[in-house]
């Protein structure tokens, strides 16, 4: 507790004034250069943005998604596991996302709970009421807006595999893990189809980006173009 009685604990489930975008899918679908060049695009109507990323955003998120994504696959067992990205997100939503929503900013995430709602929720048995048990617990909040890029499981695995690094924790699962979560991001798309935008990612960088920043733009309360005096 503060000396003013206060205990400095930041409401996660509050309702904040600024907007806050996610982007989920596959593997090498797409995300990460999407969402780069959505942030871009918004920067340059003067929007002021938070480009950021699950597992990560925030320096203890990081130091997790080190924990969670490089080593023996085996070193966590599923709930383990699904603890931990919950720990990192609890840390970014409190240093990072939550402080820029309440000033109003426009967040943009590579990739977020429906992350965990797959990955942790299917791929090792299941474990979505857990997972949603938790969300509601320690994070309370969705997304006003999330962009499913879609994406031919093989495809977007060869663009994934063509990276270099140390993070192959998911990507090791292959082909068959990913066909479940492309099912899975879709079927999530459809229960929840008030937030999730589905954009076929199988097309070149620049029109995919245009589609993203149309759709985006639809779902922000003010017109997106703030560069005319
Ligand atoms: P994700 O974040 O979903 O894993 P990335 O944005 O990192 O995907 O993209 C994976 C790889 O595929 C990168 O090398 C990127 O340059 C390439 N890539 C991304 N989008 C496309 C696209 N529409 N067409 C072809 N290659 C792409
Ligand atoms: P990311 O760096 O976005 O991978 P990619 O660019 O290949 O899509 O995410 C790393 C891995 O972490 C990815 O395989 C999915 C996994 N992940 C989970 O298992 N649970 C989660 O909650 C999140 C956010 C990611």
């Amino acid at each position: 507790m503060r000396p003013d009685g206060s205990t400095g604990a930041v409401d996660c489930a509050a309702a904040y004034p600024g907007l806050f975008v996610t982007f989920e899918g596959i593997d090498g679908s797409g995300k990460s250069t999407q969402c780069r060049l959505l942030a871009e695009a918004l920067q340059a109507r003067r929007f002021e943005v938070v480009l950021t990323r699950e597992p990560g955003g925030s320096d203890g998120a990081e130091e997790i998604r080190r924990l969670v994504l490089e080593g023996d696959p085996d070193r966590w067992s599923a709930e383990t596991e699904l603890l931990l990205f919950t720990a990192a997100r609890r840390d970014h939503m409190e240093r990072r996302i939550i402080p820029a929503l309440a000033e109003g900013q426009i967040v943009i995430c590579d990739r977020f709970a429906d992350s965990t709602r797959m990955y942790q929720g299917l791929s090792r048995g299941n474990l979505r009421d857990s997972v949603d048990q938790l969300h509601a617990l320690m994070i309370g909040q969705e997304p006003d807006l999330t962009v499913l890029i879609d994406m031919d499981p093989a495809k977007g695995l060869a663009r994934a595999k063509g990276r270099q690094g140390s993070e192959e924790r998911f990507e090791d699962f292959g082909l068959n893990l990913q066909q479940q979560m492309r099912a899975g991001f879709l079927a999530l798309a459809a229960e929840f189809p008030d937030r999730f935008r589905v954009i076929d990612g199988d097309r070149p960088i620049e029109v995919v980006a245009e589609e993203v920043l149309a759709t985006v733009s639809a779902s922000m309360p003010t017109a997106p173009d703030r560069s005319a005096p």
